[in-house]
């Protein structure tokens, strides 16, 4: 009601027809806290092709404007697009392929939303103007060459999404941190590349970026790790062909606090691989359908006895393919606040019992179950009761083995008492013993081993 009423008062200021006087579009005023902008939001989505030709005035306070899904295809110069006060322009999923020199007159733009559309390239005149810019979008486009892209002179840029344009073979040639070119300046804190097509990150490639504490690499084709740069807080390495990983891939990454490392072709977890990671607070490792040994020693051996040294806090090994996991780890793993050990084709014997003792709640359960031994596949590990947890085979071959040799020394020990010289007579006795006596005295021994085994 308020909002209508302001907007009410504030369509009768204007003049010129006000992009709020069209119905399909909703200006309201923002009134989020803790934002970087807090005035007028105007949206216009799905609205018309050529709203940017429209004569519409945008209102003075106007903070954020969302033209995204209109169907644009060139952006050129429009009231819309000359704004003193805009700090966030959203232009997403349109079909935009050219974006005129002039278009942008927003000198204190932060945010540019460009995603989903089909830019091949941009001229670097068009940034010309926008100097506060700090977060760029440009997912989703059709960007071959870092070169062509041109973003030198955002001297504010800090937080840039280039996933899924073809880029990455022209990255063997050009650097991304140029210093001379086209490249993006030291100022990036928050680089996003995922699937760019890249197959090797080149040496030194993240030399010039000295800030940067968020790195999304997802969904290349990167076989081994890289040279990590050491300020990062957050690295995404998943959906990449990496077979092996090793506790000097992650040495002295003292910021990092969330790893991800889904979807890679890794088989085992070795020993000491995260002991080095003292920030560390999320890590997940999901669907790694070849992970099937994770090292009781892979947070190192001290945490296994001091949980005060364990500061992670979210540890996700859903759908993998571990069959078990040491009960030595039940001290850190008793420490998080969550963990997720689902779709994982669990053993359910008597050493992997102990994970009864975490305290999962039911959203981490549902989908913990066993897969051997048949007789207990599918069952909800926190449903089933510890008794079911056995390692009977095994034993049964140990108790076995153990009255075989137990028996085996009984009889020469009677066999060598009885038989020695100086007892002829009673050897003589232990031979009538394979007379009709036999039944009695072979019987019980033997009625006892039955007992021990059905125990
Ligand atoms: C991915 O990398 C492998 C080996 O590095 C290479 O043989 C293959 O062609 C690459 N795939 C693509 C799509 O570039
Ligand atoms: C796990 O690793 C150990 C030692 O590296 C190896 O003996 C064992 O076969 C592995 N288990 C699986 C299931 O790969």
């Amino acid at each position: 009601m308020l909002v209508h009423i302001l907007l009410l008062a504030f369509i009768a200021q204007v003049k010129t027809t006000s992009i709020c006087d069209r119905k399909s579009c909703v200006c309201w005023v923002k009134n989020v806290q803790n934002e970087d902008y807090q005035g007028e939001n105007v949206q216009c989505s799905y609205v018309e092709k050529d709203i940017l030709k429209g004569d519409y005035e945008l209102p003075d306070i106007v903070n954020s404007l969302d033209l995204a899904s209109n169907k644009i295809e060139t952006v050129h110069s429009s009231h819309l697009l000359d704004s003193t006060t805009l700090i966030e322009l959203l232009l997403n999923d349109n079909a935009i392929t050219k974006v005129d020199v002039n278009s942008f007159q927003l000198p204190e733009l932060k945010r540019l939303d460009l995603s989903n559309n089909q830019l091949e390239l941009i001229d670097e005149e068009v940034f010309s103007n926008m100097r506060k810019l700090e977060y760029l979008n440009l997912a989703n486009n059709r960007f071959t060459t870092f070169t062509k892209m041109n973003f030198h002179h955002l001297s504010s840029l800090n937080d840039i999404v280039l996933d899924n344009n073809n880029i990455g073979p022209s990255l063997k040639d050009s650097n991304l941190f140029d210093r001379s070119g086209s490249g993006l300046t030291n100022k990036i804190k928050s680089l996003s590349i995922s699937g760019i097509n890249l197959n090797t990150v080149p040496d030194n490639f993240f030399v010039d970026a000295y800030d940067i504490s968020s790195l999304i690499i997802s969904n290349n084709n990167i076989t081994s790790v890289f040279e990590i740069p050491f300020t990062l807080k957050h690295l995404d390495l998943s959906d990449n062909p990496i077979k092996e990983i090793s506790a000097e891939d992650f040495t002295d990454l003292i910021a990092l606090q969330e790893l991800n490392l889904d979807n890679l072709l890794i088989k085992e977890i070795p020993d000491y691989i995260f002991e080095h990671l003292p920030s560390l607070r999320k890590l997940t490792l999901e669907r790694n359908n070849n992970l099937a040994n994770f090292s009781k020693l892979a947070f190192g051996r001290e945490v296994l006895d001091d949980p005060a040294e364990f500061k992670l806090e979210s540890l996700s090994l859903k759908g993998s393919r571990l069959t078990r996991l040491d009960e030595a780890l039940a001290v850190p793993l008793g420490e998080l606040t969550e963990l997720d050990l689902q779709g994982n084709p669990w053993r359910c014997d008597c050493d992997f019992v102990w994970v009864k003792t975490l305290q999962l709640s039911d959203q981490y359960t549902q989908h913990l179950r066993c897969d051997k031994p048949t007789t207990l596949f599918n069952a909800k590990i926190f449903d089933l009761k510890e008794k079911y947890f056995t390692c009977e085979s095994r034993n049964r071959g140990f108790e076995i083995a153990i009255v075989v040799i137990c028996a085996t020394l009984g009889f020469v020990a009677i066999w060598v008492f009885l038989c020695l010289p100086t007892r002829k007579t009673g050897c003589g006795l232990f031979k009538n013993m394979y007379g009709p006596s036999t039944a009695y005295s072979i019987l019980p021994m033997a009625a006892s081993f039955h007992n021990d085994v059905d125990r």
